[in-house]
């Protein structure tokens, strides 16, 4: 059977493959193109959805593309960078500013088959530092945005021509915190497009076993297991491609996993029936000995990375099955943030993604049977599979483990552009009632589709949860330079903060260890480990006004692909807890909640 289907054109945008996965969800064929992918490869789709990108278009970035998707008879929708480009290609104009980031209101303007069945007021998501100012003649305005307390109006939010049949968002459609972005998307897909919903995932399982089974052939698979709902979902559909004879599981101690948590992977695996051939190594110290010395977080990333295709060559030739394929649970976002599409921006490297395994996909040596889904869909599949609630729910935890959460310095102090940026950002708290403090080191977050490497600032004061969080995002529209913020939960207003030279030794990661311990425990003991979708306790190397060594950061979250995520709310008496246990672990000189959003912060801090 033939289906409907609709074109998705990847401009490297973070989201470009999400744009895809969330059609298909809809029961519509959705397929990723390239910008100067010819003409007649665009001709069988009833409709174009274009992407977001790293790129400016008020600067004319990446100009270089097919524009004569405009002349095509389907019709167009643009996100974001999208949005922007056929504003401009129909005689609007874009401008570099109006910068937004994470959750805004949409106000819809007028009846629109766009928004049918929606209210006059959506929540949206925003990451971008253009916008547009004009629309050509054909164009309408069918909504504008307003952010925060301040209510800052952006105009032009959402776009159309209903004579052309070409429309734009500036916010992401395709994200899940834009609360009915799949209702808009469905209302394109079938009241714009008329596509009709024959595309199902009912055959994926089968798809992928059938999939499996012709890239290894006569070979078999060597998987390496974390323990992880992604590992574990991929031996489960190895196992069934393959047969239990032709897989083994590899499960590395690379030092860097929480208090006794390898014991308790390799019990689940068996549980699940996967230990036929499973294999544990010790690799403890092999990871601590090559990550001596750096502080930079992409070497750290890259080094965890190698390390684990080392111990796996060792592991391989020590049992004589060198000639296995090297299996990996790796999903859609560990390769959008490698920067491994086209256009797309390094936001940082997964571990699963370094040069060395680039080489051996290369090479035909690694099999990936999840790298086209999402956390939710590997769920999903791993609910399909007959993998427990408990394991499929678990919290997700890095490949790179505790050592993308242990800050490291140099021990000198980065307070560039500091002497701007104070003043303002003491006028921003100040309006909350809070005192503001940047901290000089900096951590990975996203803006745009680009990595900033920046600041990240320490909220002092008692405060509503909803009106820091509302403090957070005004700081962040207005202050260039911070990507992220934190709240105090010491008890004095510090003054005073200075990084100390620190590296990933065993002794600060016991300590991260411990930490996380209470955190986990914590969340348990209240029963929010299942409402809260990843909690990542954070070490910094900080000396808070002459005390202490290291500020211990919560950063509890909601998210459900982990392309873009909120910061959780933990209740009192959690955050009294961690108070009463943290705080006196030796060592510590402070303890904060992260309150920031992704964007413009990353979940991990590295
Ligand atoms: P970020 O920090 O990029 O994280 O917002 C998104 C999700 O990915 C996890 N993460 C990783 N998972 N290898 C992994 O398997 C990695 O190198 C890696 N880095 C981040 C992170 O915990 C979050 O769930």
């Amino acid at each position: 059977m033939k289906h409907d289907a609709v074109a998705v054109v990847d401009f490297g945008g973070q989201y470009a493959h999400l744009i895809a996965t969330k059609v298909r969800r809809l029961h519509v064929l959705a397929e990723i193109r390239q910008p100067e992918d010819p003409i007649e490869a665009f001709t069988p789709y009833k409709g174009v959805i274009v992407s977001g990108s790293p790129s400016l278009a008020s600067f004319g970035e990446d100009q270089d593309y097919n524009k004569a998707i405009y002349d095509l008879d389907a019709p167009v929708l643009g996100l974001c960078f999208g949005h922007q480009e056929i504003a401009q290609h129909y005689g609007g104009r874009v401008v570099h500013g109006g910068r937004e980031w994470g959750r805004a209101d949409l106000h819809i303007v007028r009846d629109h088959p766009l928004f049918k069945g929606l209210g006059p007021v959506e929540q949206v998501w925003m990451s971008h530092f253009d916008s547009v100012a004009e629309v050509g003649p054909d164009f309408e305005e069918l909504g504008y945005s307003v952010l925060g307390d301040a209510g800052d109006q952006h105009r032009f939010a959402a776009i159309g021509s209903d004579r052309l049949r070409r429309y734009g968002f500036q916010f992401h459609a395709e994200v899940d915190d834009t609360v009915h972005g799949t209702e808009m998307l469905a209302n394109f897909l079938f009241g714009i497009c008329g596509c009709a919903p024959t595309w199902t995932m009912e055959r994926y399982v089968e798809e992928q076993v059938e999939r499996v089974r012709r890239q290894v052939g006569d070979r078999s698979v060597f998987l390496l297991a974390s323990g992880g709902v992604d590992s574990t979902v991929a031996a489960k559909l190895f196992g069934l491609a393959l047969g239990a004879d032709r897989l083994h599981l590899l499960h590395v101690d690379n030092g860097l996993m929480r208090k006794d948590e390898s014991r308790e992977v390799l019990a689940t695996l068996s549980r699940l029936g996967l230990d036929r051939h499973l294999h544990f190594v010790d690799a403890g110290d092999t990871f601590l000995r090559a990550l001596e010395g750096v502080v930079e977080p992409e070497q750290k990333r890259q080094i965890i990375g190698e390390t684990f295709v080392e111990v796996f060559e060792c592991e391989a030739r020590r049992l004589g099955i060198e000639g296995h394929l090297l299996g990996q649970g790796t999903i859609y976002p560990d390769t959008i943030e490698t920067g491994g599409t086209k256009r797309a921006d390094t936001i940082k490297t997964h571990h699963n993604r370094v040069p060395i395994i680039e080489e051996m996909i290369a090479a035909g040596r690694i099999v990936e049977p999840l790298a086209e889904l999402y956390k939710v869909e590997v769920r999903e599949l791993g609910e399909q599979l007959g993998i427990p609630r408990d394991v499929v729910w678990r919290q997700p935890f890095p490949g790179p483990g505790l050592g993308v959460r242990l800050l490291c310095s140099t021990g000198v102090e980065d307070r560039k552009g500091f002497e701007t940026m104070v003043p303002r950002l003491e006028e921003i708290a100040a309006r909350y009632g809070l005192a503001a403090l940047p901290i000089p080191i900096r951590s990975v977050g996203v803006k745009a589709d680009v990595r900033a490497y920046e600041h990240p600032v320490l909220f002092s004061g008692p405060a509503e949860w909803a009106r820091l969080v509302e403090a957070a995002g005004t700081m962040f529209r207005h202050v260039p330079g911070v990507n992220r913020a934190v709240w105090n939960l010491g008890v004095e207003v510090p003054t005073r903060v200075r990084p100390l030279a620190a590296t990933v030794t065993r002794e600060r990661l016991d300590l991260l260890r411990e930490a996380d311990h209470i955190v986990m425990t914590a969340l348990g003991r209240h029963g929010l480990y299942g409402t809260i979708w990843q909690c990542p306790t954070v070490l910094v190397p900080l000396e808070i006004d002459g005390r202490g060594r290291e500020l211990v950061i919560v950063r509890p979250i909601h998210s459900e692909r982990a392309m873009t995520a909120t910061p959780a709310h933990l209740p009192e008496a959690v955050v009294d807890e961690l108070r009463r246990l943290i705080l006196p672990l030796p060592g510590v000189s402070g303890l904060a909640i992260d309150i920031t959003s992704k964007p413009p912060g990353t979940i991990e801090w590295e």
